[in-house]
């Protein structure tokens, strides 16, 4: 690849899960995008965390070669190595954090550490159309659920969040009710197909301002599967296309409510979504619909963005880059931090 002086070369990686992913980009543009799955956590109904570090171990270096190959870019040619930083399982987010500082340091240049929320709010500046600022975005992943103002790449404000469970926490759970393997929230939305989404009614729970509950919800969803099965024991199989429908319609229903709270109480037009729920069809279809009604413009990430991918830390690496924002050799290489700054 020709390169100048000023050329920006960054390779990213994420390992903060189930996914080793690695990503090039050049000069804010994306040049490759990997990802290897980790399809070991399906029979255990979630993800077993020392499982989860021992995979990535195995995966990061053919993850990484493979993102250098497809960017045809040469390891001596990158310009910085970033990793995400936190939050997510330690084990793995060491796997990730340790290789690319290593290889920051033997390449003599920058390691940048990033916030793996925040990347998935940047996922909107991967590719046109990008969002104006200030921008809201509904972060709806594994582990969190949050309502984010969003001034600029660094400048981030939690408007809402979970008190407890996050929205995919929440499909995963009831998917494990329903017997189906983790990560339950794309099967959910596959069983819905065709169901009855008014069919089963779950009560609200009502939290002050844009916050969230889920844990009320899993407990409806539990009690409610365990009476029906006791009356009838083929309850779930006759009723699956219904109770999924049912499920998926709360969830969506109730994080489109408060994300319409805090747009109109800011009156916020540019709306984005981001993490692994904002995936699912509904919530998209349903954001969409809500936005003809406000006249918001509104943002979708791909599918391949919207759940973990490297893609994301890359192009928040590029912004702290460009801030000259980077992690000192001394600094912890991992954190339980928050979107908030
Ligand atoms: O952002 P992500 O890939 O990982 C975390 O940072 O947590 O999100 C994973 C979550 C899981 O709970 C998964 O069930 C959910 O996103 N998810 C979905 C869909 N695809 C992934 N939930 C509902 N519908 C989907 N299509
Ligand atoms: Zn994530």
């Amino acid at each position: 690849m020709f390169q100048t002086k000023d050329t920006i070369i960054i390779l990213a990686i994420e390992s903060s899960c189930d996914d080793t992913a690695a990503a090039v980009i050049i000069n804010g543009k994306l040049r490759s995008n990997i990802i290897s799955s980790q399809l070991i956590h399906q029979k255990y109904g979630g993800v077993v965390p020392e499982l989860a570090s021992r995979a990535h171990q195995q995966m990061i270096v053919p993850v990484v070669q493979k993102s250098l190959v497809t960017a045809a870019v040469d390891i001596t040619q990158l310009t910085a190595v970033a990793y995400t930083q936190g939050p997510g399982l330690m084990g793995s987010l060491l796997v990730g954090s340790s290789y690319a500082r290593a290889l920051s340091l033997s390449l003599g240049i920058p390691s940048i550490g990033i916030n793996h929320l925040k990347a998935h709010v940047l996922t909107h500046f991967i590719e046109d159309p990008y969002p104006e600022w200030p921008f809201l975005c509904l972060l709806v992943s594994g582990g969190h659920t949050q309502i984010i103002q969003v001034n600029s790449p660094s400048k981030m404000l939690i408007l809402g969040k979970t008190l407890d469970d996050a929205a995919g926490e929440a499909f995963d759970k009831s998917a494990k009710m329903l017997g189906l393997p983790y990560p339950g929230g794309p099967l959910i939305e596959k069983c819905a197909v065709g169901g009855n989404p008014n069919k089963f009614i779950f009560p609200e729970t009502k939290v002050p301002y844009f916050d969230y509950s889920f844990s009320g919800f899993k407990t409806a969803v539990l009690y409610f599967i365990r009476d029906q099965s006791k009356n009838n024991p083929d309850f779930i199989a006759q009723n699956m296309a219904d109770i999924c429908a049912s499920i998926q319609a709360y969830i969506v229903r109730y994080l489109l409510k408060n994300l319409e709270k805090a747009a109109i109480k800011k009156g916020i037009k540019e709306i984005a979504i981001a993490g692994g729920v904002a995936a699912n069809c509904s919530l998209r279809h349903e954001l969409k619909h809500l936005s003809k009604r406000h006249g918001w413009n509104v943002y979708l990430p791909k599918l391949a963005y919207s759940t973990d991918n490297a893609a994301m830390i890359a192009i928040a690496a590029h912004f702290k880059y460009l801030e000259g924002s980077f992690s000192g050799l001394d600094e912890v290489s991992f954190a339980r931090e928050s979107v908030a700054s």
